[in-house]
C-alpha cells in the first residue's frame, strides 16, 4: 500500500476504510472484509458508537498491529482536557491497542483547545502517533495550527471531486498539515456516475467513477477513507493503483468544484446545534 509521511514522520497508507453509519453489530465484519481485502488504515471516531467492532477485528486479523494503521477521532461531549484524556483511554480499551496511530478533534466546538492539551500529552505517554483535526474551515484551523506545541498532522475534510478544498490546502500547507478526505465518493451522490468528465476519464480508463474519483484524490498526496459495507465494493475502491491521471485529465476535474452547500457548512448555526446534540440522539447508550 502505497504511503505519505505526515509532518511528524509518521507514514500513513493513503487509501484506508471508513465506518461512519456502519452499525455497531455489523461494524466487525465489515473490517475483517475490508482487512482482508488489503487494507491496512481503518477511520473510526467515538461518534459512530463502533469502536469495539473495530477492535474485536482488529483482535481476530490475524494481521499484527504494527501492520494496521487506527484512527479515532474525539467527539464534543468529550471536549476539554480531563474528559478527553478519559475519553482517550477509552477508545483504547474499546479498540483493543495501547496505541492509537492518528488521533483526531472530530469537531472544532465546545472546548477543544482543552482537548488538544489533552492529545498533546497522549502523545508525549506515547499512547498516540500522530495528531490531527477534522471540519476545521481554513479560520478555525490557522487558530488551531497556531495555538498548538504539536502542529497538526491531518485536517480531515469533507474532500472530494465535488468539494476539492484547494483555499483549506493553501492554508494548511505552511504547517505541513496534509487533507484527509471525509466523503471521498462524495457520500454516494448519483452526480459521481453520471457528470460527463467522470463518465468519459472511467470509459478512458476502463474503471468506474469512483475509482477515478479516488484516484484524483491520492494523485493529490490526500489520503482518503472510502466507506462501504460491500466487500465487492471494497476492493473496487482499493484497486486504483494501476493507472495515472495525466495533468490535463487532473485539470479537466477542476471544473466540478462547486460552492459548499450552507445547510452542512459548519458555520450554519442550525447544524452547529445538531451536532452539539449528536450524542443525546444517535449514542445508543443514551436510552431514552
Ligand atoms: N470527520 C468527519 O466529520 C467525517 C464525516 C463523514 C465521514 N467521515 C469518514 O469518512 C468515511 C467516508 O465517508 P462517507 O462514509 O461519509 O462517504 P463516502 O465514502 O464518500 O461514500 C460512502 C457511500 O458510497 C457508497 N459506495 C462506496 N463504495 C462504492 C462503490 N464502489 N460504488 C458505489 N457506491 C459506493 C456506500 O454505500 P455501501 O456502503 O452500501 O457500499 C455509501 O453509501 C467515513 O466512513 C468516516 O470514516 C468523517
Amino acid at each position: 500500500m502505497q504511503t505519505v509521511k505526515l509532518n511528524n514522520g509518521v507514514e500513513i497508507p493513503v487509501l484506508g476504510y471508513g465506518v461512519f453509519q456502519v452499525s455497531p453489530e455489523e461494524c466487525e465484519r465489515c473490517v475483517l472484509d475490508a482487512i482482508g481485502t488489503g487494507y491496512r488504515l481503518i477511520d473510526t471516531a467515538q461518534a459512530y458508537y463502533n469502536e469495539e467492532g473495530v477492535g474485536n477485528a482488529v483482535a481476530k486479523c490475524g494481521v499484527s498491529r504494527d501492520e494496521l494503521f487506527l484512527t479515532t477521532k474525539v467527539w464534543i461531549t468529550n471536549s476539554g482536557e480531563e474528559k478527553a484524556a478519559r475519553s482517550i483511554d477509552e477508545s483504547l480499551r474499546k479498540l483493543r491497542t495501547d496505541y492509537i496511530d492518528l488521533l483526531l478533534i472530530h469537531q472544532p466546538f465546545a472546548d477543544y483547545p482543552g482537548t488538544w492539551q489533552a492529545m498533546e500529552k497522549a502523545v508525549k505517554a506515547g499512547k498516540v502517533l500522530a495528531i490531527g483535526l477534522s471540519n476545521f474551515y481554513p479560520d478555525r484551523f490557522v487558530d488551531m495550527a497556531e495555538y498548538a506545541e504539536i502542529k497538526p498532522a491531518v485536517n480531515q475534510l469533507k474532500t472530494n471531486v465535488f468539494s476539492q478544498q484547494w483555499d483549506a490546502e493553501a492554508e494548511m500547507n505552511p504547517y505541513g498539515t496534509r487533507i484527509m478526505a471525509w466523503g471521498p465518493l462524495a457520500q454516494g451522490d448519483p452526480d459521481l456516475t453520471i457528470h460527463p468528465v467522470m463518465v468519459g476519464l472511467a470509459e478512458k480508463y476502463g474503471k468506474t467513477a469512483q475509482q477515478v474519483a479516488l484516484r484524483y484524490l491520492v494523485q493529490r498526496g490526500i489520503i482518503a477513507v472510502p466507506k462501504s459495507t460491500h466487500i465487492e465494493r471494497m476492493k473496487q475502491n482499493l484497486d486504483v493503483f494501476d493507472f495515472s491521471l495525466t495533468p490535463e485529465d487532473m485539470e479537466s476535474i477542476r471544473p466540478l468544484d462547486k460552492p459548499a452547500d450552507f445547510r452542512w457548512s459548519h458555520r450554519n448555526p442550525e447544524l452547529v446545534k445538531f451536532l452539539l446534540n449528536y450524542d443525546k440522539q444517535f449514542n445508543p447508550n443514551n436510552k431514552g
